[in-house]
């Protein structure tokens, strides 16, 4: 049993899930962990190893060979208000090169292969093993941590989605319109949700949090006492 809770959140793009983990981390002061760097990251290296990402037999044995041999990893950093974790390829951070709308569609592409799923799983199942931690990302509460003791499948309307992708890609500088935003969001839910391997769905036992119209405060806020009242349960449970 674990000594603090372990808390999913999964759901489709743009739903908010990066903001709302980061805050509810912060808050918890639990790690965050956000596993789609990781399928970016195996997106980046087959790019530069000059990979085409539908090349499933290539890209399987370089995400296979990279985990086996640990040069892709994850170490701690402080990020912002919460501690999160950055990836790095051998002693490369590469978060800046994976927060791009061609590492976005690469890594929905790729994470559809098998082998590159089946590769990140045992990095992603250590780094949350002990609780305390919150993991965003699309199949944790159905395949990476199905007995998570708090999962949450965070949503929104596929225009408030491409409308938020918008603002943080602008943000970054990459200046780009809504209908392409809306697109871009509009095919990576179909191909995350229609993948034979993990796709992306509800967890029956997960918390379905609708963010469409709701200041993000107010989600938190709710989703900060399900996990205080879980975790006080886990400790009472303890120490019977
Ligand atoms: O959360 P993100 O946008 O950084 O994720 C990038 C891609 O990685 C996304 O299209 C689907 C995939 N992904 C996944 O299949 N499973 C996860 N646990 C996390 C991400």
């Amino acid at each position: 049993m674990r000594a603090r809770v372990l808390v999913a959140i999964d759901g489709p793009a743009g739903a908010g899930k990066s903001t709302v983990a980061k805050l509810l981390a912060s808050r918890l002061d639990f790690l965050l962990v956000d596993t789609g760097a990781l399928y970016r990251t195996v997106a980046l290296a087959a790019q530069r190893a000059g990979l085409s990402f539908a090349d499933d037999e290539q890209v399987g044995a370089l995400a296979e060979g990279l985990a086996a041999e640990r040069r892709i990893h994850m170490e701690a950093e402080s990020q912002g208000d919460a501690r999160g974790v950055r990836v790095l390829i051998d002693s490369e951070d590469v978060s800046s090169f994976i927060r791009t709308p061609e590492m976005s569609l690469g890594a929905s592409r790729v994470s559809a292969n098998p082998r590159v799923r089946d590769a990140l799983l045992a990095m992603q199942r250590q780094a949350g093993e002990n609780g305390g931690v919150v993991l965003e990302g699309r199949d944790i509460g159905t395949v990476v941590f199905p007995d998570a003791e708090v999962k949450f499948y965070l949503t929104a309307a596929s225009t408030e989605r491409a409308q938020r992708r918008m603002d943080e890609l602008l943000a970054k500088g990459s200046a780009v319109s809504l209908e392409e935003t809306l697109a871009d969001v509009n095919k990576r839910d179909r191909a995350d949700t229609e993948r034979p391997i993990a796709p992306l769905r509800q967890a029956d036992d997960a918390y379905l949090v609708d963010s469409t119209g709701m200041p993000i405060e107010q989600v938190v806020d709710g989703m900060v006492r399900i996990v205080l009242a879980k975790d006080e349960e886990l400790r009472r449970g303890r120490n019977l």
